[in-house]
């Protein structure tokens, strides 16, 4: 096990109707709130009514700020700083997914240091980045998940896209942690089964990333990781069959939060390549993060992960799937079956031209992915170095 730092200092309030006590959270940490959501689900599904009620009643004064979309945008973040500043807000409160949570954020940044929010994200051109991360400073965040999906709710990153320039990347640092952060599982009864799917996808995906790609000696973690897995199996289907079990959505939400706290791969390191394949094309098509990662998951098991560590992908399978053959090539090829099998009894499986990506900007992606998400814009860190050869190379694999 490597050595490692693990700061978890967000404070977790977990339970069936525990966002109605969101004005009371609210009050250790400001008097005045922007109140960041999305356009549609919240307003549909009545809990920002709920969430304002709970405000009116602790007396927090709060300006509801409702057009963060899907792949939040730079654009959006910067308005939304503005004018948090304008009204001198000291708080900021997240009320929807990953996109919203992300987006409230990079605002609590911006709002503080009145920077445009382009200039954070990891990896883009201006450079500015490597001075501005890790972020030490934002406005106190709470966050209130209505998806289960990205484990934003729990930790310290933010994914914003700057549209203009087609880069997509984390800004991140101890001053994002959110102070709290509410996880009323019923909030996410209202999710359509495409992004239930969608976000059973991302946590699997947070789970194996560093399963792959970290240290091989932290039993601990791979144990931690390998029951998170089993989980999201188990209950994914089970949240998109029966939308509204309470066991079914409590179980995939506190994956999510478990999945991307921290614990998985601390002491255990390694990158997210994966990740970085993706955020290029929800960065240049808008698709949605769990459906890029279910797409390009079978080729980078059969392209990376089953040439360099075999015998990782057959402890997986031995584990999550239960497959009992001898062999470690044997087991790893039944794997990627398994895993392919969850994904179409998801309904997530699907190539890149099923999702309206062109085969002539492959390419030019698979270069931005390694300038942007790369160490050093060189090579996305993996079970080995991955070029913008390989990039490319698992694209045209999933086209
Ligand atoms: O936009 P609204 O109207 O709220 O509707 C959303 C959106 O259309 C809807 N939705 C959310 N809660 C709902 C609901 N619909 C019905 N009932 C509810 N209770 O779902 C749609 C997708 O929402 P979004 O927030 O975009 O999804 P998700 O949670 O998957 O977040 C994806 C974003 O997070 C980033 C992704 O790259 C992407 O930009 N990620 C953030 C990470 C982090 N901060 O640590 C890590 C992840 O790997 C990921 O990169
Ligand atoms: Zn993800």
């Amino acid at each position: 096990m490597i050595n490692f730092i693990l700061n978890m200092p967000t404070k977790i309030i977990f339970g069936k109707g525990e966002s109605g006590r969101v004005g009371e959270i609210v009050q250790e940490y400001g008097t005045k709130a922007l109140l960041v959501t999305g356009k549609t689900s919240a307003k549909k599904t009545g809990s920002l009514r709920k969430i304002e009620q709970s405000m009116q009643q602790a007396g927090i004064q709060y300006i509801i700020y409702d057009q963060i979309e899907p792949n939040p945008r730079a654009t959006t973040v910067d308005k939304g700083g503005q004018i948090a500043r304008e009204e001198g807000c000291d708080v900021i409160v997240a009320l929807g997914g990953g996109s919203t949570m992300d987006a409230a954020k990079a605002i609590a940044t911006v709002a503080l240091s009145g920077r445009p929010c382009g200039e954070y994200i990891r990896g883009n051109k201006t450079g500015k980045w490597k001075e501005l991360l890790p972020i030490q400073k934002a406005l106190p965040i709470v966050t209130i998940p209505t998806l289960a999906a990205t484990g934003s709710e729990t930790n310290n990153t933010a994914v914003i896209t700057n549209w203009e320039t087609g880069e997509k990347s984390g800004m991140s640092g101890p001053g994002l942690h959110p102070k709290a952060a509410i996880l009323d599982p019923e909030l996410t009864y209202s999710v359509s089964a495409a992004y239930t799917a969608d976000g059973a996808v991302d946590i699997f995906t947070h789970l194996y990333e560093g399963y792959f790609s970290g240290d091989e000696n932290a039993n601990v973690q791979d144990e931690i990781t390998e029951g998170l897995m089993r989980n999201v199996i188990e209950y994914g289907r089970k949240a998109m069959d029966f939308p509204e079990d309470y066991e079914a959505r409590s179980h995939l939400q506190w994956t999510s939060s478990l999945a991307l706290i921290g614990i998985a791969n601390a002491g255990r390191g390694g990158g997210f390549p994966v990740h970085g394949m993706e955020h290029i094309l929800s960065a240049h098509y808008d698709i949605s993060h769990g459906r890029g990662l279910a797409i390009l998951t079978p080729a980078y098991f059969e392209y990376i992960v089953k040439g360099e560590k075999p015998h990782r992908l057959a402890r997986l399978g031995r584990k999550v799937f239960q497959i009992h053959e001898k062999d470690d090539q044997v087991v790893a090829d039944a794997t990627i079956k398994a895993v392919v099998a969850w994904f179409k009894e998801l309904e997530a499986y699907g190539t890149l031209q099923q999702v309206g990506i062109e085969k002539e900007k492959l390419a030019f992606m698979a270069k931005e992915s390694v300038r942007i998400s790369g160490l050093d814009g060189q090579y996305l860190p993996g079970p080995r170095n991955i070029t913008s050869e390989d990039v490319l190379r698992i694209f045209e694999m999933s086209y």
